[in-house]
């Protein structure tokens, strides 16, 4: 019998898992163990051989990972998934299994510092090219692209300053000329954005933010279509070896199922938080998907149920005014990383992005006096009444 299609919130808690097969364990056992034992040496011999379904090894395979992986494939409305032990292993596994020397990718004018990172690395030893594209017209796109364009790579929104692409747009472009896209959705997760529904191929997540939301794990996931997941499990996942260790698979397994919940109250909070910061007199400039003013509003009332928690923000001032900003905060951590249940706020072009040389960062709108907020769970007017203070001390 088919199984019956649930809802986004029933799916987050229930997909993926079945209490029959793991003696009725209400919630997924933790296979804690690196390998798994043959009944006999034919057995061993079939499993290797790919003759008969069964685990050989946590690194090609474990239980508690395949629930995962099942489950976050049923919320992105994927095919199949892998799981990493961060996001930058998801990310070099898939950009490694899409290009060879002498490819380029083209890649949304923004991304995560240490993706920059690993473009500039297989730039120079491999000889991968990489440019980066406003992608903001079929123009702009088509103008860019490439004839050895292998796979176009999106951050949407663009991490930090919260531009965002027209993933539909995209998407039928590049399936025209058949170029795979791959979506990092770190920061909206599947119950804001589902790129794979829009027509894109790939999606990549740092699992270590909205998907954990505790902020006690790193991990990467990969979705996709079971062929290419397929050769990314057979090839980059298993040869370079970045798999997520049973326990993080259970700790996220755990976080998932109360991601929607999770995710309209950090939307909600953001929401009021933004309409706070715009009126600050302190404030140069703001960045929200939220704002009805922001140039992207229509593609985020189009692609994204809601503007997700972040919001990134210039302050009067310098560098070192936006630092005593942050020092002086009392409830909001300083701290990299978002998504978390704590307010987390960090200064990029001295932190996640201090890899990227200046006057590429500039390119990106990263200037020294911007700062990014990843709103928490917590009280929405005591993360204002600490901003206030802060605002009142500089
Ligand atoms: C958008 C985005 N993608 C990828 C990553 C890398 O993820 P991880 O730190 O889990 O390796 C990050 C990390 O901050 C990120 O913000």
């Amino acid at each position: 019998m088919e199984k019956k299609k649930s809802r986004f919130e029933t799916e987050a808690i229930h997909a993926g898992y079945s209490n029959d097969e793991h003696q009725g364990s209400l919630v997924p056992p933790l296979y804690q163990t690196s390998t798994f034992t043959f009944a006999n040496a034919e057995q061993g011999e079939r499993r290797f051989a790919g003759k008969e379904e069964g685990f050989i090894y946590s690194r090609l395979g474990n239980p508690t990972v395949k629930i995962l992986e099942d489950k976050i494939a049923v919320l992105e409305k994927g095919e199949a998934a892998l799981a990493f032990s961060s996001g930058m292993a998801a990310v070099s596994a898939v950009l490694v299994a899409l290009t060879k020397t002498g490819d380029h990718i083209l890649c949304s004018q923004g991304v995560y510092g240490c993706t920059f990172g690993l473009m500039e690395l297989l730039k120079e030893k491999y000889g991968i090219g990489h440019d980066f594209s406003l992608m903001d017209s079929v123009e702009t796109l088509e103008n860019d692209i490439l004839p050895n364009t292998a796979c176009i790579y999106i951050e949407t929104p663009i991490n930090p300053t919260m531009k965002l692409v027209d993933l539909e747009m995209v998407a039928r472009i590049a399936n025209e000329k058949g170029i795979p896209v791959v979506v990092d959705n770190t920061f909206c997760s599947p119950y804001l954005q589902t790129p794979l529904d829009l027509g894109c191929d790939i999606v990549i997540h740092s699992a270590t933010k909205y998907i954990c939301g505790h902020g006690d794990v790193i991990a990467g996931l990969v979705v996709g279509n079971k062929e290419f997941i397929g050769q990314v499990s057979r090839t980059t996942q298993k040869d370079i070896g970045g798999i997520i260790s049973p326990f993080d698979a259970w700790l996220l397994l755990r976080g998932i199922k109360t991601l929607p919940v999770r995710m309209d109250r950090h939307s909600a909070n953001a929401v009021r938080l933004f309409e706070f910061l715009k009126n600050h007199a302190k404030v140069d400039s703001i960045y929200f998907p939220g704002d009805p003013e922001h140039v992207d509003y229509e593609t985020m009332k189009k692609q994204m149920k809601q503007s997700s928690g972040l919001i990134s923000f210039t302050i009067k001032g310098t560098k070192e005014t936006a630092q005593m900003f942050m020092n002086h905060l009392q409830l909001i951590k300083i701290a990299v990383s978002l998504g978390d249940a704590e307010t987390l706020i960090q200064h990029p072009a001295t932190m996640t992005h201090a890899v990227v040389p200046e006057e590429e960062r500039r390119k990106m709108g990263i200037e020294n006096t911007l700062l990014r907020l990843s709103v928490g769970l917590e009280a929405w007017e005591d993360i204002k009444e600490d901003l206030e203070q802060a605002f009142d001390k500089i």
